[in-house]
């Protein structure tokens, strides 16, 4: 009864830079490797239609222990089994089916990659029976996701190979169901090859990844695409445009700073949505310098700008003929004899001047440039920034989700279903008057750069970059606005399942998503 099913063919590249797994269609139900069967909760035997191909003795060992209710196949659970006649299984529960969601399904996947190991080898067949295609495709994508490693600096290690070579993965389904999780499936690695491209990014070194590092991986980036604009605004241009937020914060450091401005479908009819990140490469906080303790982390200070580019990635890779925009405020933070310092004033590009009361302040800083600069130039239907911009956003929601902020309730709700559909939470949190007030009571300046006190940091701190969204031309109202905070969400924590450790991409596929419905 399997005998029409299609196959889909992977070869995953672990432990490399780039591209995720690849994936082509057969029809082909014999089992290659290793079985792996997702099961609903208290299944009692294999599900009717998955055995095509299963040697007999695995299959009655499966249906021995299921029936047995030795794998209740709860979710989060997996269990590994090696078949008298040699076949291989990997059972994995899939928890109940009335309480799954897209991320229970979509963790479950990222269960298979992260339990690979010698023992399954590298060859592995992903058996569906009985499952909608969006369950199925939140599986295989969570199996794309989970399926990334930042090796880049590792000398090879003979001993281990659970880290390198390729894996070949097949994936199964009724026949009437292949055509649609094909789609799904190609949509998933489209917009991963966006999610490995942020994470690489986050993930580098700041010794390698810098400012002007970051422009030339842009730049190559337009040169591979013909639907790709990439323009820099270097530093002796920004400091004869007036940029003194980003001036500011990057000339402290030999590594100066750049904006990146990147165009998809550049000739398509504006007004198109324009995303804007926080690329501070190396965070020190400047002359008011952070305490030692995981300093090194503050590499990952870029991941706003990494995200865009993983977004703009993933949506010429998954094709989207609109045009969007992102824009990259890149600086290096240092302390220096020609840092910043607290108590200067500086101009910023939007001609209103800042207190810069505290230099670890920064991402601010440099995105008061980027969004008025997208706002007056790039001609936006609407503005999101995401930058890692406090620590008290991660005092306030954790790792669990990143912080949104918004002049529209629109948009706000947009994101905030875009995140959840993509298990990518982002909680709404207040723009209230009173925080706008504390940020622009400078006895100096016409906006300072940190609050009165610590309390709502995070609040403060989008109060601030709300200063820097001009009025839709003609109006006084301003253009809609997003910011997320994603200091807490792009590093890997250990309750994200979908990434090993390090970088997450966060908000590549909350974004594709939000832009393309895909
Ligand atoms: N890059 C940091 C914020 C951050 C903290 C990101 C932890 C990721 C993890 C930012 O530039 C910063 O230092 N913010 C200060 C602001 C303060 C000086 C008002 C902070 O959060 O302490
Ligand atoms: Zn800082
Ligand atoms: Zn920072």
């Amino acid at each position: 009864m399997s005998r029409f099913r299609r196959i889909f063919k992977c070869h995953a590249r672990l432990g490399r830079l780039g591209e995720p797994m690849q994936v082509s269609v057969n029809t082909n139900d014999n089992i290659n490797g290793t079985l792996v069967l997702p099961l609903w909760q208290d299944s009692e035997s294999m599900p009717s239609g998955s055995e095509g191909g299963v040697p007999r003795a695995l299959k009655s060992q499966i249906d021995t222990i299921l029936g047995a209710g030795d794998f209740k196949a709860k979710s989060g659970t997996a269990m590994t089994l090696a078949g008298t006649d040699g076949g291989k299984a990997l059972l994995i529960g899939l928890g109940k089916s009335d309480d799954a969601t897209l991320q229970s399904v979509r963790e479950a996947g990222a269960k298979v990659t992260a339990s690979l190991s010698k023992i399954h080898g590298k060859t592995i067949t992903v058996k569906f029976s009985g499952l909608e295609v969006d369950h199925m495709g939140a599986f295989v994508e969570g199996m794309i996701l989970r399926d990334y490693s930042y090796d880049k600096y590792k000398s090879k290690d003979d001993d281990d190979d659970s880290d390198d070579g390729e894996i070949e993965v097949h994936v199964t389904c009724e026949a009437d169901k292949t055509e649609a999780l094909q789609k799904s499936a190609n949509v998933s690695l489209a917009v991963a090859s966006g999610v490995y491209l942020a994470r690489d990014l986050g993930n580098a070194p700041p010794n390698d990844l810098y400012p002007m590092s970051f422009a030339e991986q842009a730049i190559a980036f337009g040169n591979e695409h013909d639907n790709v604009k990439v323009s820099i605004i270097n530093y002796e241009q920004a400091i004869s445009m007036g940029m003194g937020g980003l001036v500011g914060v990057g000339m402290g450091s030999a590594r100066k700073p750049c904006m990146v401005i990147f165009e998809i479908n550049p000739d398509m009819p504006g007004p198109s949505p324009c995303i804007v990140g926080k690329g501070i490469t190396f965070d020190t906080g400047g002359i008011s310098l952070k305490p030692p303790p995981s300093m090194d982390e503050m590499k990952y200070d870029m991941h706003g700008s990494a995200t865009t580019f993983g977004l703009m990635k993933a949506l010429v890779a998954s094709g989207h003929k609109d045009r969007v925009i992102g824009v990259t405020c890149m600086a290096e933070n240092m302390p220096s004899s020609n840092a910043q310092r607290p108590g200067d004033v500086i101009k910023t590009y939007s001609g209103k001047t800042v207190e810069v009361l505290n230099t670890d302040a920064e991402g601010r800083l440099v995105l008061s440039d980027g969004l008025w600069y997208t706002g007056t130039k790039l001609n936006p239907s609407y503005i999101i920034d995401l930058a890692t911009l406090t620590g008290a956003c991660v005092v306030a929601l954790g790792h669990e989700a990143s912080g949104l902020w918004s002049n529209d309730d629109d948009l706000r709700n947009k994101i905030k279903e875009a995140g959840e559909h993509c298990g990518e939470i982002a909680w709404p949190m207040p723009l209230f008057k009173a925080f706008e007030k504390e940020m622009t009571d400078s006895k100096i300046a016409d906006v300072r750069n940190l609050g009165a006190g610590r309390w709502g940091g995070s609040n403060t701190a989008a109060a601030f970059l709300k200063q820097f969204i001009p009025n839709k031309a003609g109006t006084d109202e301003q253009i809609p606005w997003a910011h997320l905070d994603i200091a807490g969400t792009a590093w890997g924590a250990k309750t994200n399942k979908l990434v090993k450790n390090g970088a997450t991409g966060v908000h590549v596929r909350t974004l594709h998503h939000l832009i393309t419905g895909q």
